[in-house]
């Protein structure tokens, strides 16, 4: 008898770290797939510093109109960017510094659908032009509507 609870605890113990481990692994390699225009060269730039900020591994998709995918992605119009990056449930639209995008994973502030750069400024992650930053916005989108996230520089 006693060995057979031991069994049976030792068995939950490792159903548990099993668990454990596998929800760590899921939240580092959330699959962070960036659309994209072929003929469209700044989102490379973008897709290495989000690589390097993140430590992430980024999938590039060519295959959809854009229009297609940012339309089904619930993107509004005036915040439209080139490329359209799906992770975790939310919506990267445009140059977002990836802190931000860090950020937005560790807060997740409630009723936000994504995050966005409108336009493509000056300055912004894979836009660098040498010391030239325009100023820019980072917007959260969601059923509320729209608000500032972040302010740069
Ligand atoms: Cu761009
Ligand atoms: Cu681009």
């Amino acid at each position: 008898m006693i060995f057979h609870v031991g069994r049976l605890r030792k068995a939950a113990f490792l159903a548990t770290a099993l668990l454990t481990a596998a929800c760590t692994a899921a939240a580092q390699a959330a699959p962070y797939v960036m659309f994209r225009d072929p003929s469209c060269g700044c989102c490379h730039k973008w897709a290495e510093h989000v690589r390097a900020g993140l430590d992430a591994e980024v999938t590039v998709r060519e295959d959809l109109p854009m229009e297609q995918v940012k339309a089904g992605m619930g993107v509004p119009m005036a915040l439209v960017s080139c490329h359209t990056m799906q992770v975790d449930g939310y919506v990267i639209e445009g140059h977002v510094p990836a802190e931000q995008i860090e950020r937005l994973l560790r807060e997740k502030p409630e009723g936000v659908k994504g995050l966005a750069v409108a336009g493509m400024p000056m300055g912004s992650p894979g836009m660098e032009m040498g010391d030239h930053v325009e100023p820019y916005e980072v917007i959260a989108f969601g059923d509320f509507g729209t608000r500032v996230y972040a302010s740069y520089p």
